[in-house]
């Protein structure tokens, strides 16, 4: 059997390593195509390196600042090249990126079977890309992973058949679980010259959030709010710095109190930095489930969330964009109120083992 993952993005790198370990470790001929949607160091091959992910054996240029069909498209077809090239039996794309959805389609068109790990998760919101991504992913796929039960529950709504779809928990977690020992040993605290849980950190890089001059105004005025009562740390994604740059924002994003800009940070860097921190503050997905594993409360910067676990166990709220709403979640986050939360079923370090076992014994 020769499986080929297909990874584009940081956040399916973290997804698709322990899978990677797995196969390794069981000696199944595995091959790795990176689809070139991140390309900077610090987005892709930092992670390779922290991650111990083996050199892909395709490494393929993506085209970059076209529009999400444009790229979907693109992608799909020098994916297709790829797989023509590698012949596998299999494909497993992970997440919700445009490289996930352009991978699934591919290998469906050229007849290979899809294994989508991450499947069945519905923000019901059709205006983020991601969204149609998982739609579209799950639609063709042959092997459904769940990271949580209301997945299992989308997926059959939208008539999905039961025995597609197999709970076997978050490989993103396994991925925080194996590498939080080495994250503790991180310098980030230091060189940035914070103390444990006096400072907190923020991501932010939703179309919806950033890629409008009001939305991103709007963004600026709660920094300005947090920043008077707590140091924020804010490392900056590529389309985010455009955007700030091209809307003629940067100036005064410098100007606010107590915000530190930093560079996309690496893996180890950014655990260590959630790890130590009174709250995040995001409008990422993965971020909303990292935290929760950390015990650290979240305050996600959007109208919803494909990941309501994160709320009904974890350490997440759904706050949207309201100023007068997020100023008055982080104050009481700065005074110390703490928040219970508990891990999810089977976010437990072993959904890469599930995986792999359901895997085997259904091919074989
Ligand atoms: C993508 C995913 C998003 C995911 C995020 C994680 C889609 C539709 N979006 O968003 O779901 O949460 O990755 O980061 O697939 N850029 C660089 N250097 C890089 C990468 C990107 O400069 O290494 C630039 C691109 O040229 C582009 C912008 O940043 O102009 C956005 O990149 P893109 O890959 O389109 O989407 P992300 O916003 O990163």
């Amino acid at each position: 059997m020769k499986i080929a993952s297909i990874v584009g993005t940081r956040p399916n790198f973290m997804k698709i390593a322990p899978l990677v370990t797995e196969f390794k470790r069981h000696k199944i001929g595995h091959v790795l195509i990176h689809t070139g949607q991140h390309y900077d160091f610090s987005m892709s091959r930092l992670f390779f390196e922290e991650l111990g992910l083996p050199k892909p054996d395709e490494h393929l240029v993506c085209q970059t600042g076209i529009g999400v069909d444009e790229q979907r498209s693109f992608l799909k077809k020098i994916i297709k090249v790829a797989l023509e090239r590698q012949k596998p039996d299999l494909v497993i794309v992970v997440g919700d990126v445009n490289s996930t959805v352009a991978g699934a389609e591919a290998a469906h068109e050229l007849g290979i079977k899809v294994a989508h790990v991450e499947a069945g998760l519905r923000s019901f919101d059709n205006t983020m890309p991601e969204e149609i991504n998982r739609i579209r992913t799950d639609k063709i796929s042959d092997f459904l992973f769940t990271t949580e039960k209301s997945a299992n529950k989308n997926l059959l709504n939208e008539g999905i058949s039961r025995d597609k779809i197999f709970f076997v928990g978050n490989v993103m977690i396994d991925t925080l679980l194996s590498h939080r020992k080495k994250a503790e040993k991180s310098k980030i605290l230091g060189q940035l010259k914070l103390r444990k849980k006096g400072y907190c950190v923020l991501t932010l890089h939703r179309p919806s959030n950033v890629d409008n001059r009001k939305s991103f105004e709007n963004i600026l005025d709660i920094l300005e709010a947090i920043g008077a009562k707590i140091k924020i740390v804010f490392p900056l994604h590529p389309r985010t710095k455009k955007n700030l740059e091209s809307f003629g924002l940067d100036k005064r994003i410098r100007s606010i109190d107590n915000l530190i800009i930093t560079k996309p940070l690496g893996y180890l860097d950014f655990l260590c930095l959630m790890s130590g921190s009174r709250f995040v503050l995001t409008d990422s997905g993965g971020i909303q489930e990292e935290t929760t594993v950390l015990g650290v409360p979240c305050v996600t910067l959007r109208n919803n969330t494909e990941r309501p676990v994160t709320i009904s166990q974890g350490t997440n709220m759904v706050v949207s964009t309201d100023k007068a709403k997020i100023t008055r979640v982080c104050q009481r986050l700065i005074k110390g109120d703490a928040v219970k939360a508990k891990i999810p079923q089977f976010w437990d370090g072993k959904a890469a083992e599930r995986i792999f076992k359901v895997l085997t014994s259904k091919l074989n």
